[in-house]
């Protein structure tokens, strides 16, 4: 068996490392570059943090601070433009997982160009050429875009989220430094940290699922469940460091063996609903987690442990109902709303919302086989 894995080139961590940008940029003989944000994180002066290291060290720079959450093709095509007009040689993300992918279809389509319609990096592909390299300051602890080979981008015309799977997007440095995460108002990090949560259980049990990715989930579930209350409930300055690793960590292993239908129906939700990424995930993840343990309630056990849980002495469904009833514990202690009815969503799209995650690309690597039936059936639990 030959498995592969791809991580960054450089990563940096800890308070303060953003000052390493400029050392990074200028190492590799970057003069012009693409900063890449949105219009909350240039109001609440995070976006303001990284131009400081950027003029302190005479780095030139442009702007495009125009991305919106759950991003757009129009965004990326926005985007794009100021990119080309400027003749940049490397981008700079700074935001939660909306902007680093937003920059990351960027970076791909400055030096394979014959995408510049973007639908057409929908799904699996390979790209002729690396990508524009992109530097990565993720504001959120969730996503771990920073680190992926994906990127998520809606096609609105088709009310489709498109996960967008190539090694050629990954960014050649994350840094990943709390500050940045320091100011998150409680709902975003707690609705994000059950993202990065959904990413180490969701990747711990998918069907690609070996030693090195494993070890990567079982290390961040632990870590998420002893910091995200305190992370988010809190604001405790160690919780929220603690938790920008270990949604790192869980991107480390999720990205190089894929994940499962929590997110196959979490990205028709947000294609539909706009609903915030993380908030789908958390509400969705224990009933996936209850229908997916049927088929491997060992790999249950391992997670009860893992998040320290006393497992002993547990028949197998005893075992998968203590580690659903954990997720819903943090849930509720973290204040996330517990149905897709106190969001908003409407019960009648159930349907057209199954049709489009059973095709997910998420969907593959779920390690139960699923039927459309069962898939409009968790909607309607989780309803
Ligand atoms: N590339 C991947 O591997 C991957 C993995 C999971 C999810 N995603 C995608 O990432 C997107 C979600 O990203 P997200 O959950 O990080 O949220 P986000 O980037 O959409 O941000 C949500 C909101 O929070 C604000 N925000 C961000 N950081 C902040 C901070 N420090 N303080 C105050 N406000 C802040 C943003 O401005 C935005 O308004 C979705 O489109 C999802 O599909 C990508
Ligand atoms: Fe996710």
């Amino acid at each position: 068996m030959i498995n592969r894995v791809v991580l960054n080139e450089t990563s940096y961590f800890g308070r303060g490392s953003r000052r390493k940008l400029a050392e990074e940029l200028k190492s590799r003989r970057y003069e012009k570059v693409l900063l890449v944000s949105d219009q909350t994180l240039v109001q609440n002066n995070i976006v303001k943090m990284i131009t400081d290291v950027l003029t302190a060290e005479g780095i030139i720079y442009f702007e495009y601070l125009n991305v919106r959450p759950n991003p757009t093709v129009a965004n990326v095509q926005e985007g794009l433009r100021v990119a080309q007009i400027s003749n940049i040689d490397a981008i700079i993300a700074v935001g939660g997982g909306s902007v680093i992918d937003t920059a990351k279809a960027m970076s791909i389509v400055m030096t394979n160009p014959e995408h510049s319609g973007i639908v057409s990096l929908d799904g699996a592909i390979k790209t002729r050429n690396k990508g524009l390299p992109v530097f990565a300051l993720p504001t959120t602890s969730g996503t771990a875009a920073e680190v992926t080979i994906n990127y998520v981008i809606t096609d609105e015309a088709n009310n489709k989220k498109m996960v967008c799977v190539d090694v050629h997007d990954i960014p050649v440095c994350a840094i990943i430094d709390p500050d940045l995460m320091q100011g998150m108002p409680q709902s975003l990090a707690a609705t994000t940290g059950m993202d990065a949560l959904t990413h180490a259980m969701e990747g711990y049990i998918t069907k690609a699922g070996w030693l090195i990715p494993d070890i990567f989930h079982v290390n961040s579930m632990a870590l998420i469940y002893k910091n995200l209350e305190q992370a988010a409930n809190e604001k405790d300055e160690v919780a929220i460091e603690k938790m920008a690793y270990a949604q790192y960590i869980a991107g480390m292993g999720f990205s190089n063996v894929g994940l499962g239908i929590v997110h196959s129906m979490a990205h028709s939700l947000g294609a539909y609903f706009d609903t915030p990424h993380g908030l789908a995930n958390a509400i969705l993840l224990p009933h996936v987690l209850k229908f997916n343990g049927e088929v491997c309630p060992e790999l249950f056990r391992n997670m009860g442990k893992a998040i320290g849980l006393n497992m002993d002495d547990l028949n197998d469904e005893a075992a998968v109902e203590k580690v659903v009833n954990a997720v819903v514990e943090l849930s509720k202690k973290l204040k996330i709303p517990q149905t897709l009815r106190e969001i908003g969503i409407q019960e009648e799209m159930i349907p057209t919302l199954a049709n489009q995650a059973i095709n997910d690309i998420c969907t593959a690597g779920n390690p139960r086989e699923v039927t459309v039936e069962d898939i409009i059936s968790l909607y309607k639990k989780a309803y």
